[in-house]
Order: structure tokens, then C-alpha cells, then sequence
């Protein structure tokens, strides 16, 4: 199976063929999402509240998102793999540097994801010149869920919707090769990934975005607690994991998943 890189991602968007994302946390789950044609493996500090049971991210450590990411990496061989920054790891653009240095020297990561719009312009840039490559996250902003109070939709007034648009263009200029999107209307998504050159992934952001990312324990209907309302159980009827995942890809792929009903307008 070909490797995949940022390049292939890239064209992928400009092809229109979506792309497949999901969290993963250790090898086993590593080996099986990319044999069922996922694309990107995310560690994400998700793992925080379904790995951890914690009741939000904010206290993953780099080291547990460097030992994850090593995990991952063990189990695969040519997915895309892109780490969390976990909060307060990349608070400066040299704080941000030695973390991802470190995501990536001792993990295994190929890019690493941060959180936040204009004030981490410095930060992109910073990690990129140093060959670092960056997905940015824009929407609901898990770490910032104290300031934001609760984890609901984004850009629903203009005001927010232009910063979204704005911060979009702002990160791509400043070197991020991928954005995620969480959380925002799905005719928002669609806007910003049509201005956008590199690929644009959303969670709870319509079937407009390039590609799709799910938390894996929220896909296999195993997560603890409350699910997204976006989120859908692929292994409900399936007879394995593997047959779930590809049903999960498959609907990316189609352009099924999210549908209106795991949307917001
Ligand atoms: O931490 C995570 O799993 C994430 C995804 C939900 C995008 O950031």
C-alpha cells in the first residue's frame, strides 16, 4: 500500500476524493484502521476523556500523547500519522518547538495538531520553518472548553463565522498543511473549504469538508458517557471491528457521513 503524505492529501482534495480520519491511541487499533482504508491516524488528546475517563482533555501530558503516538506508530505502516499537542505544551512558539520536536524524535508523529486561530500564527510558522508540519483546529476548541463554557456548536453568529473564515486563510498562510474543523454549521465548513488549498477535515461540520475525523471509541459506539450528536455507531450490525471501520470509510468516501441529521445549520 502506498504511503500516505501531505502531498497525496492535498490532491486528494483537489481529485474530490474525501478523506478518511480517525483517532487512534495504540498499535492493534493502529494496524486495523489502516488495513479498513483510513487515511490519517490522529492521536488525539480525546484520549484524555475516552482512554483516560477523565471529564476533558486539559490534563493530558506531552509525555502520554508522545507515549500513544509511539504506540500508534509500532502498529503502523502507511497512514498518516498526526499527534495532539496537549494543552499548555505549545503556549509559546518555543515551548511549541521543543514539544513537537519531542512529539516527533520520540513518538513517531509526522505532524502535529494545535488548537486556536490568530495567536497561533507565530507558532505555525515557527514549527514550519523548522520542518515541522502543522494541522490547525478551529471551531469548538476542546482546550479552550473553560473559556468557551461547553462544548457546542461554532460560527453561528457573523461575527464568529468571519473570524473562522479569516483564521482559516490566516493559518494556511502561515504554513499549516491541514486544518481541522469541529463543531461549526456544515454551510460555514462548506465556505471555508472551498477558500482553502490544503484540506480541510471536520467533526460535526457537514458532509461539505474535504475528509472526516471521528473519535474511534465514538465510531465503535464504546465511548463513556455522553456522545456526540454528530457521532454515529458503524459497528451496530457489523461483525467486527474491521468490517465497522470500513463501513465508516466508506460512507466518508460517499459523502453519507455526517448527514443532515449529524449536522448543524
Ligand atoms: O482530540 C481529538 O480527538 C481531536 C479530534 C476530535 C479532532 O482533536
Amino acid at each position: 500500500m502506498k504511503k500516505i503524505t501531505l502531498q497525496i492529501l492535498t490532491n486528494m482534495k483537489r481529485a474530490g476524493e474525501r478523506i478518511a480520519v480517525a483517532t487512534c491511541y495504540d498499535a492493534s487499533f493502529a494496524a486495523i484502521l489502516e488495513e479498513s482504508g483510513v487515511e490519517v491516524l490522529l492521536v488525539g488528546d480525546s484520549l484524555g476523556m475516552v482512554f483516560q475517563g477523565l471529564d476533558s482533555t486539559l490534563p493530558v501530558s506531552l509525555d502520554e500523547i508522545i507515549y500513544h503516538t509511539a504506540c500508534v506508530a509500532r502498529g503502523r505502516h502507511h497512514a498518516l500519522l498526526v499527534s495532539d499537542l496537549p494543552f499548555m505544551s505549545y503556549a509559546t512558539p518555543e515551548r511549541a518547538l521543543e514539544s513537537a520536536g519531542r512529539v516527533l524524535k520520540e513518538g513517531g508523529a509526522q505532524m502535529v495538531k494545535l488548537e486556536g486561530g490568530s495567536t497561533q500564527l507565530d507558532t505555525v510558522r515557527r514549527l514550519t520553518d523548522h520542518g515541522i508540519p502543522v494541522c490547525a483546529h478551529l471551531g469548538l476548541l476542546p482546550q479552550s472548553i473553560h473559556k468557551v463554557g461547553g462544548y457546542r456548536v461554532q460560527g453561528r453568529d457573523p461575527a464568529s463565522a468571519a473570524a473562522i473564515r479569516e483564521d482559516a486563510l490566516a493559518l494556511e498562510q502561515a504554513g499549516a498543511q491541514l486544518l481541522v474543523l469541529e463543531c461549526v454549521p456544515a454551510s460555514l465548513a462548506r465556505e471555508v473549504t472551498a477558500s482553502l488549498t490544503i484540506p480541510v477535515i471536520g467533526i460535526g461540520a457537514g458532509s461539505g469538508c474535504d475528509g472526516q475525523v471521528q473519535v474511534l471509541y465514538d465510531l465503535l459506539g464504546i465511548s463513556i458517557g455522553k456522545v456526540p450528536s454528530f457521532a454515529h455507531n458503524f459497528l451496530h450490525g457489523c461483525d467486527s471491528v474491521s468490517e465497522a471501520v470500513a463501513r465508516y470509510v466508506a460512507a466518508v468516501k460517499a459523502g453519507t457521513f455526517p448527514s443532515s441529521e449529524q449536522s448543524f445549520s
